[in-house]
């Protein structure tokens, strides 16, 4: 008894508070991942764990830990998925003092999943390619999606797998919703013949078309400018013809365990600072809070033909389930 008390004692003395603990899940770029570590943990006194997981992963991880859940919030991601998790009942409702001060289509996600998750930024989809091998095969950059066909390319594009990425969902969405669907798997077959290798995760294309690996990607444009401030001779662009942006979102999960510091980390990356540490970490989205700078690398909206992206259809459970498997079933399981 007496031990127990000269401990518990000391331990006071010694200022040995409970520090709050906050379990991420986080979707972005390991660059960003990291620098939100570094400096929530140090500015907050929280210990912060990250987990990274591509949305598609994270997803899946959500639904196999549903009962039992070791995850307090989930930062980063396409939206799609964090739609679907809210509508799988794995997100928590909460509705933050600072919407207000959030973009518009940021406001919309929250609202449409019941304020179960809130988009913290936007970027759209697009081609990159190494500028060098595209000279030495004396080829034009891609500008409309009929410019993937070219059968000059076969074996030199890459693009994710859409069961374990949210880029490569959003391609596959856009180009539904864009052709029609028969009409967009009819291309995606035709694409297929191209394409070297689908990457679990969706930067990996950008990646390797940044290092010589592979001469096209389909990727988030703006994934590219890092890769072009690092040396590699890429560039990005978006399709002439059109194309969809994703909603990057963050939700908490329900049951979490440490939820009053999931709110407080939620509250945080919600602000200015917070959401300019993208670019810090050479990541160029556009950040959903008003107030928040934007740097000169984020893609200018107004440059880009968007097409009209319908993120409630596309973030629906069963239909991103059902596109993904006739993916799998008509697309990826084809000779080369
Ligand atoms: C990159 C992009 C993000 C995007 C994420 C999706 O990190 O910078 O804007 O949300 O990829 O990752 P995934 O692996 O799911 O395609």
């Amino acid at each position: 008894m007496k031990k127990l008390f000269v401990v518990s004692t000391l331990a006071l003395a010694a200022g040995f508070v409970q520090a709050d603990t906050v379990n991420v899940i986080c979707s972005v770029q390991a660059e960003w991942c990291n620098m939100i570590g570094t400096v929530y943990g140090k500015t907050t006194g929280t210990k912060i764990n990250i987990s990274m997981k591509g949305s598609g992963e994270a997803l899946a991880q959500l639904i196999a830990e549903k009962d039992n859940p070791k995850t307090d919030i989930w930062f980063g991601g396409t939206g799609d998925p964090h739609l679907q998790a809210a509508e799988q009942g794995l997100s928590l409702e909460y509705k933050s003092p600072s919407l207000s001060q959030l973009q518009v289509w940021s406001q919309q996600q929250a609202a449409q999943s019941k304020f179960r998750t809130v988009g913290i930024y936007s970027g759209p989809l697009g081609f990159g390619y190494n500028t060098e091998l595209l000279a030495k095969k004396k080829l034009q950059p891609p500008k409309v999606w009929a410019d993937l066909l070219n059968p000059a390319l076969k074996g030199e594009i890459q693009v994710a797998n859409p069961a374990s990425s949210g880029t490569a969902y959003t391609m596959v969405a856009t180009l539904v919703q864009m052709m029609g669907e028969e009409q967009a798997f009819e291309y995606m077959k035709k694409l297929h013949k191209n394409i070297s290798q689908y990457t679990r995760s969706g930067t990996g294309p950008i990646k390797a078309a940044a290092r010589g690996e592979t001469t096209v990607s389909i990727s988030f444009v703006h994934d590219a400018p890092g890769e072009k401030m690092n040396g590699f001779p890429v560039e990005a662009i978006t399709p002439a013809d059109g194309t969809g942006a994703e909603i990057g979102s963050m939700s908490i999960i329900k049951g979490a365990r440490n939820l009053e510091a999931a709110k407080k980390f939620y509250e945080w990356a919600l602000t200015p600072a917070a959401q300019e540490m993208a670019a810090a970490a050479k990541q160029f989205q556009v950040p959903s809070n008003k107030s928040a700078k934007v740097d000169k690398n984020v893609p200018d909206f107004k440059k880009i033909k968007f097409i009209n992206y319908d993120y409630a259809k596309y973030g629906a459970s069963a239909e991103r389930k059902r596109l993904i498997a006739k993916w799998e079933k008509e697309v990826n399981s084809l000779p080369r």
